[in-house]
């Protein structure tokens, strides 16, 4: 059966600003705490590797350079607007803006940058989605601060985001307060900017670092409104359904007790204060949150959508250690039996991207957007008609999967904002701190060891999204 997707779905690509600008010491900009990750990424839960131990950038780092978006974005923006975006997902570096994130003036190099982006963005009528902070806290507030460990980032975070909500008011409309909010639990150095290693951090230091964030985002959602009601700012959360690994109820309160450690952040964003099975879980781990004056009502400042990246799934037990291991997945889980996996052990799963979809529809009734889904592969570079390619099939088979439970979703009655995948064009990955791990319908000429030129070249399925974006969705029923 065909669907039609509603004529103004947002289509388009995600992006963040230290997986593909480069430039990492261009035009005033400081250091955030990816320029010091090694090639081959930080271990999640960064302990007995903690990548403070230097201040310097690490050399053989893919992100310094990533994929030079900073001196190539008019071509770039050039091959999303062949392809029919309607928007596009990017970061604001916070350390272009402010080097080392508690200074008082801004750069203004670094917000010269982003307007020159977003004009280029207006040519094409592409709408920008940005993510005021996305896994790059300044350097100089880690080392200095233990980044959201401390109270006082909230502060610099305000700063930073009331300059480029006053900066940027007239060209952007939408906005995500932090990137995947409830990292921070599992990786705290690459989405906290927390410089204890993971070890040393007791639970009552990572929920306070999180209640500072979501004070943060809350406060954020404030000022935005203030500068322009016109606004929409959401949260965006890492979304990963748990199944019960059988009928066992213990295994339902399994899943279910993993699944309330990520709804805890869009509750709080969506409903402005601690939902009760949290609570529960404080008082059983000995967890007191400290609030300041103000922070209850802050909290109220709730978003107007929801956004979520969306890879895979997982299954939970009640006895996990009788079952093999989830790989790569920074959040544990065990392996389900009747998913695929990609090369990186993600496990494959359409369908749970409806029920995703259906319940954070149900539980809130607000509008949702994805802002990031889709396969992370190696692709070969082989001659085509028009020049060097990639028959990247599976790319496509994922994405049209994915699509077309996205379909059902909508057909349920999900209210959707629109569908951005993750790198429209190949970039450093987050995890792995690889550029083999590819993405993107446009391939870019660079490779593990740093090499390569550079170029850009269209993938097959290049033609296959812009295909699907023409045709609202309607060729994915081919
Ligand atoms: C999300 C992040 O977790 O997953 C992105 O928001 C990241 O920054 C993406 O790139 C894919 O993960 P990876 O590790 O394959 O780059």
């Amino acid at each position: 059966m065909t669907y039609t997707f509603p004529k103004d779905f947002l289509w388009g690509g995600a992006t963040a600003a230290n997986q593909f600008e480069g430039a990492y010491n261009v035009d005033g900009k400081g250091l955030s705490v990816q320029d010091v990750t090694p090639r081959g990424g930080v271990p999640a839960k960064a302990g007995d590797h903690n990548p403070l131990i230097t201040d310097e950038p690490t050399p053989d780092n893919l992100k310094l350079e990533g994929i030079d978006f900073y001196n190539r974005y008019k071509e770039d923006i050039a091959l999303f607007a062949e392809m029919g975006f309607k928007v596009f997902r990017m970061s604001i570096a916070w350390s272009r803006i402010f080097p080392n994130g508690d200074e008082t003036e801004p750069n203004e190099a670094g917000l010269a940058f982003y307007d020159k982006v977003f004009d280029e963005l207006a040519k094409y009528g592409i709408e920008p989605l940005v993510t005021l902070s996305h896994y790059e806290t300044p350097l100089y507030l880690a080392r200095h601060y233990n980044g959201w460990a401390n109270r006082d980032l909230i502060r610099f975070y305000e700063n930073y985001v009331r300059t480029v909500f006053t900066r940027y008011k007239d060209k952007v409309k939408y906005w995500l307060t932090f990137n995947e909010v409830n990292s921070v639990l599992h990786a705290p150095f690459m989405s906290g900017g927390i410089a204890t290693p993971y070890e040393d951090l007791s639970k009552q230091d990572l929920y306070q670092a999180v209640h500072h964030e979501l004070v943060a985002s809350a406060l954020a959602t404030k000022i935005g409104h203030e500068i322009n009601p016109d606004f929409k700012i959401g949260c965006m959360v890492l979304a990963m359904p748990a199944y019960g690994m059988t009928s066992n109820p213990l295994d339902q309160l399994a899943a279910r007790e993993f699944e309330n450690q990520n709804y805890l952040f869009s509750d709080i964003h969506v409903r402005g204060k601690y939902p009760n099975y949290i609570k529960r879980y404080f008082r059983d781990n000995g967890i007191e949150i400290q609030f300041a004056d103000g922070d209850e009502e802050m909290l109220k400042n709730t978003v107007d959508f929801i956004s979520f990246s969306y890879y895979m799934s997982v299954a939970q037990a009640h006895n996990p250690e009788d079952y093999a291991v989830g790989k790569g997945n920074i959040m544990g889980g065990i392996s389900n039996p009747y998913l695929e996996s990609s090369e990186w052990g993600w496990q494959i799963d359409p369908v749970g991207l409806r029920l995703v979809l259906n319940d954070f529809y149900d539980r809130y009734q607000l509008p949702l957007f994805i802002v990031e889904n889709g396969l992370g592969a190696k692709d070969v570079l082989v001659d085509g008609p028009d020049g060097p390619t990639v028959e990247d099939d599976y790319r496509i088979d994922y994405l049209q999967k994915h699509l077309v439970q996205v379909g059902e979703a909508l057909q349920d009655g999900v209210e959707l904002m629109g569908y951005t995948t993750w790198g429209p064009i190949d970039l450093v990955s987050a995890s792995t701190a690889e550029l083999s791990k590819r993405y993107g319908f446009i391939y870019v000429d660079r490779n593990d060891d740093g090499t390569g030129t550079l170029a850009r070249y269209k993938k097959k399925s290049f033609n296959w999204y812009k295909e699907v974006i023409a045709t609202d969705g309607a060729s994915l029923y081919k």
